[in-house]
């Protein structure tokens, strides 16, 4: 292992994150009393050009009139990007206006660190002057080529980034991809023709202590493709996937919460090296299959998303077998601004 080391992000539960458009507040109460971990209102894409400041004003009464710190959501607002004009309003006003209520301020297309080290600037301006109690993360989508060709310095580029999300359609019309459907597999493609890019952003996200998060699957009458790209996605270590429409959260929830029997495997490799050790060996077997200190890395993985999920808290206002369904483990960010740094074990 390094010396060098990247502390992990600050963190939270983001098996599902539902987007939500702000140009239609009617949804936001449903977002709210549905089991997303982590709800978005959307400034960008979702919105059309003559709606923007209209879904400004409803993001802002829609941060400060629902309680989603109660409800155990992560909310977030997506920003339109840094090359819009619409941009530096959404930032100032929503974060001056209703900052307190904000986890999190998603930025679309970033394409180079200064697009990121642009937003900690106003948020820690913000935040000193409007005395925001809590530090305001920054989550970024990789949805360019020029992002994906920056992503391992972006990935530096603030001490406020928890997260990267994956836009793959954005992405796809970047790179000038043939594909007809969101997060689709093209049929031409032998194989997952969005697999080394997942993987560039998922390996930059880890390096530097982010969580990698995957991005829309368009059809959503087609429950099983989606499963099938949530899998991929949770095959590489990705921790969650988007939700464009009410019915992909259960399915994002169900694919990012590991299955029983991976837990209880997990368990029992821990289990099976512990006993190894105190007989002074560092490898066991286990059914058949030799396990090391490795194996044990990977089930400690496991077992720490399982008890993630396990401690958070249920929703008090939702259903109750809701019991293992949860959001934020902790509220508060991390401290410290600047640059990502890393720490130097001695
Ligand atoms: C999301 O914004 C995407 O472009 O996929
Ligand atoms: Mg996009």
């Amino acid at each position: 292992m390094s010396l060098t080391r990247y502390e992990p992000a600050h963190p939270r539960l983001q098996r599902s994150e539902l987007a939500v458009p702000g140009s239609q507040p009617a949804l936001f109460q449903k977002a709210l009393d549905g089991e997303a971990d982590y709800v978005f209102l959307d400034l960008e894409d979702a919105v059309a050009p003559a709606d923007k400041e209209q879904a400004r004003t409803n993001v802002i009464a829609g941060l400060l009139q629902h309680d989603w710190k109660a409800r155990h959501k992560t909310v977030s607002v997506r920003v339109n990007g840094i090359d819009t004009h619409y941009m530096y309003r959404d930032v100032v006003d929503v974060v001056e206006q209703a900052g307190h209520r904000l986890d999190v301020v998603l930025v679309p297309k970033v394409g180079v660190p200064a697009d990121v080290y642009l937003v900690d600037a106003l948020l820690t301006q913000i935040e000193a002057a409007r005395r925001i109690p809590h530090r305001i993360g920054i989550e970024v989508l990789i949805e360019t080529a020029l992002g994906m060709a920056n992503v391992e310095a972006i990935a530096q580029a603030s001490r406020r980034l928890e997260a990267m999300h994956f836009g793959v359609a954005d992405f796809a019309a970047s790179v000038h991809a043939r594909t007809v459907s969101i997060g689709g597999l093209n049929p031409d493609y032998p194989g997952d023709q969005w697999h080394a890019a997942l993987v560039r952003m998922v390996t930059a996200c880890r390096a530097y202590g982010l969580r990698a998060i995957d991005g829309p699957y368009g059809d959503f009458k087609d429950p099983d493709g989606f499963r099938a790209a949530a899998r991929r996605a949770a095959a590489l270590g990705y921790e969650g996937k988007w939700a464009i429409h009410p019915s992909q959260v259960p399915l994002a929830n169900e694919v990012f919460t590991p299955p029983p029997a991976e837990l209880e495997r997990a368990r029992r490799i821990l289990l099976a090296l512990d006993e190894a050790a105190r007989a002074g060996r560092g490898a066991a077997q286990l059914d058949g299959r030799m396990i090391d200190a490795a194996s044990a890395r990977m089930a400690q993985n496991i077992v720490a998303m399982a008890a993630a999920i396990r401690s958070s808290p249920p929703d008090p206002l939702s259903v109750p077998e809701r019991g293992d369904v949860a959001s934020s483990p902790s509220p508060e960010g991390r401290g410290g601004q600047g640059v990502r740094t890393p720490t130097t074990r001695a």
